[in-house]
């Protein structure tokens, strides 16, 4: 399934693994924009969508067996403007964060996840120089951490005696750099820099009060850019390892927003690896660059086997690609692509 910024619809494709086909079936209706779509880990039939729009707001869906979606069993503000990004909490509650207003809402849900509960309060992050662009919800032991654009830090919340979330600590971000995804493996936080274009790795302290150390920032640019060109990274996935993908590789998405690029080569996709774990050079070393065709890269998302990984631009007409992984995972091989729907932002796998 995926959602996409500027349309009204989630569109369900079948990938086919033996005929190396992605076919369109259909799009779904939805609420304005649903540039993120999640599914509820607890029944996989259960879909949030959120409407990236200034009333922001927040749906919900079952799937039937096709992948088509019903219509929203509920809908509900995201108490801001410009909702990002949704996470369903090992609680049950979905968790939502608006890019435009920095605000957020952690709504807890009834009827197994269908309804939500609207009595759910809106909570605002600090205003510091910067306005507040918080982009991602990671729920991680009993924290959620909140990468904040505007703010260049990444907010650490707990849930209080009372039961509500606030804000316990943060992990400061250099100047400017726009910390946009995280991912965190081998308790390790990586984080990926929209402005900068860059990806760290660093430790994450027990305490939310105390200093992380950061042990490495590299750039994910790829060489020689086109002239004009003006990066902005989208998206950061550790697939888990598995004995086909051994290595816990770091995929990294680029968007090139600024002259418009011919879609050869496109936008790349980073593929990092996590090195000296521990020692004195710990690192993050470039395994490579692939080049996908895509304008504006931002979503991708990989199957559940690690084998695939499907990917879109925000603009153009690139449609959506499928990638095999290859290489023990140090490579990507597009296998299929489908360009009924030009562009799309978010993608789960059934
Ligand atoms: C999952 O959700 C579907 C649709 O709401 C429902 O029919 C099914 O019973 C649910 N499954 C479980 C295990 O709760
Ligand atoms: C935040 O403000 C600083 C100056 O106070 C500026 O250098 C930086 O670019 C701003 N960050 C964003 C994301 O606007």
């Amino acid at each position: 399934l995926a959602g996409g910024l500027y349309s009204a619809f989630v569109s369900t494709y079948v990938f086919d693994n033996v005929t190396n086909t992605l076919t369109f079936s259909r799009n779904s209706p939805t609420g304005q924009s649903p540039s993120w779509i999640t599914l509820d880990p607890r029944n996989r039939s259960h879909l949030y969508a959120i409407n990236d729009q200034s009333t922001g707001a927040l749906q919900a869906y079952t799937i039937d067996s096709q992948g088509y979606l019903s219509s929203p069993t509920d809908t509900i503000s995201s108490g801001g403007d410009g909702p990002a990004h949704a996470a369903v909490l090992s609680s049950g509650a979905v968790a939502v964060v608006n890019y435009n207003s920095g605000t957020g809402r952690i709504i807890p849900t009834q009827s197994n996840g269908l309804k939500f509960d609207t009595s759910a309060s809106t909570l605002s992050f600090p205003r510091g120089g910067n306005v507040s662009h918080p982009h991602q919800i990671v729920e991680y032991n009993d924290e959620l951490l909140i990468p904040d654009l505007g703010e260049d830090t990444i907010w650490r919340l707990r849930k209080g005696s009372n039961n509500v979330y606030s804000i316990q600590g943060s992990i400061p971000q250099p100047t400017g750099s726009g910390p946009r995804h995280i991912a965190i493996n081998n308790e390790r936080l990586f984080v990926l820099h929209e402005l900068a274009s860059t990806l760290s790795v660093s430790d994450l302290p027990a305490s939310p009060s105390a200093v992380a150390q950061t042990f490495a920032s590299v750039s994910i640019v790829a060489p020689n850019p086109p002239a004009g060109s003006k990066w902005q990274a989208a998206e950061i996935l550790i697939p888990p390892t598995s004995n086909d993908f051994p290595t816990p590789y770091i995929y990294v998405s680029n968007r090139n927003t600024g002259s418009p690029l011919s879609q050869t080569p496109g936008d790349s996709i980073a593929i990092f690896e996590h090195v000296n774990k521990g020692q004195a050079n710990e690192g993050l070393k470039l395994i490579n660059q692939v080049y996908t065709g895509l304008e504006q890269i931002r979503g991708m998302q990989f199957s559940a086997s690690g084998d695939y990984l499907v990917a879109s631009g925000v603009v153009g007409t690139g449609g959506v690609i499928m990638f095999q992984r290859t290489d023990g995972g140090r490579n990507l091989v597009k296998v299929a692509s489908n360009t009924n729907v030009p562009t799309r932002t978010s993608f789960i796998w059934l």
